[in-house]
């Protein structure tokens, strides 16, 4: 199966982030991932709908909000107005899953739900059926640049025999670099979210095309064109 590519805003530089957008694109990034924390959920604090809605302007990939907040349900409908594709919230901080997944599918949006390193995949039984992607922390969210978990990898595997829907998209966030991109997608992986890897390198399309041609070397690709 192939696999996208969706940089993290996160490590960018904030201070210029139209043209890091830019050169993600140009680098051939397939999507562009925001991190909104709240200070609570996770001890950081990042962007929110008018930040996103200004970079919305420079975009031309879909935008993919991963919501590490308290109240998902609050930012949906800003989210929407803002032009983000995709959002993911954390099963950890959604008691109303339901209600919340919904609210993002009628306002136009991708749904998903994020799964914290540490929490089962048993608890998607029921949440599998009204997603479009489960978002896999292979870090403890709130901060790039972290070591990647290597329990991940099983994680993965198990979440990709329990969905019936073959298309069900695993995005995996948290340390993903040319050494543990292969072994994601043989995994299953088929959305990788990369910060630091991206933008810790002075060439940001170089950085994309390493992580391209190392994840494509995964003998679960072979024979297939990334
Ligand atoms: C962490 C964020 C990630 C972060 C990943 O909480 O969800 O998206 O940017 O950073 P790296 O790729 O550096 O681990
Ligand atoms: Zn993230």
């Amino acid at each position: 199966m192939m696999f996208r590519l969706a940089p993290s805003l996160l490590s960018a530089d904030f201070a210029q982030l139209d043209r890091e957008i830019a050169e993600v694109e140009a680098g051939g990034a397939d999507l562009l991932h925001l991190d909104v924390m709240d200070g609570h959920f996770v001890p950081n604090l990042t962007f929110g709908p008018p930040v996103i809605a200004a970079l919305a302007h420079c975009a031309t990939v879909p935008l993919d909000a991963h919501l590490m907040v308290t109240d998902a349900d609050s930012l949906i409908g800003p989210l929407a107005e803002a032009g983000v594709a995709r959002v993911a919230v954390h099963v950890e901080a959604c008691p109303h899953l339901h209600r919340t997944l919904t609210a993002i599918r009628d306002l136009g949006m991708a749904p998903g739900v994020a799964l914290n390193p540490s929490t089962p995949i048993s608890l998607l039984e029921e949440a599998l059926a009204w997603v479009d992607f489960v978002l896999v922390m292979s870090v403890n969210p709130g901060f790039g640049g972290q070591r990647f978990i290597p329990e991940t990898l099983s994680k993965i595997t198990r979440l990709r025999a329990m969905a019936t829907n073959g298309h069900l998209d695993i995005s995996v966030d948290g340390g993903v670099d040319p050494d543990t991109i292969g072994p994601l997608v043989q995994a299953g992986a088929t959305t990788l979210v990369a910060g630091s890897s991206v933008f810790g390198q002075t060439d940001r399309g170089a950085a994309l095309k390493k992580l391209r041609e190392s994840g494509a070397e995964s003998p679960a690709l072979q024979g297939e064109t990334t």
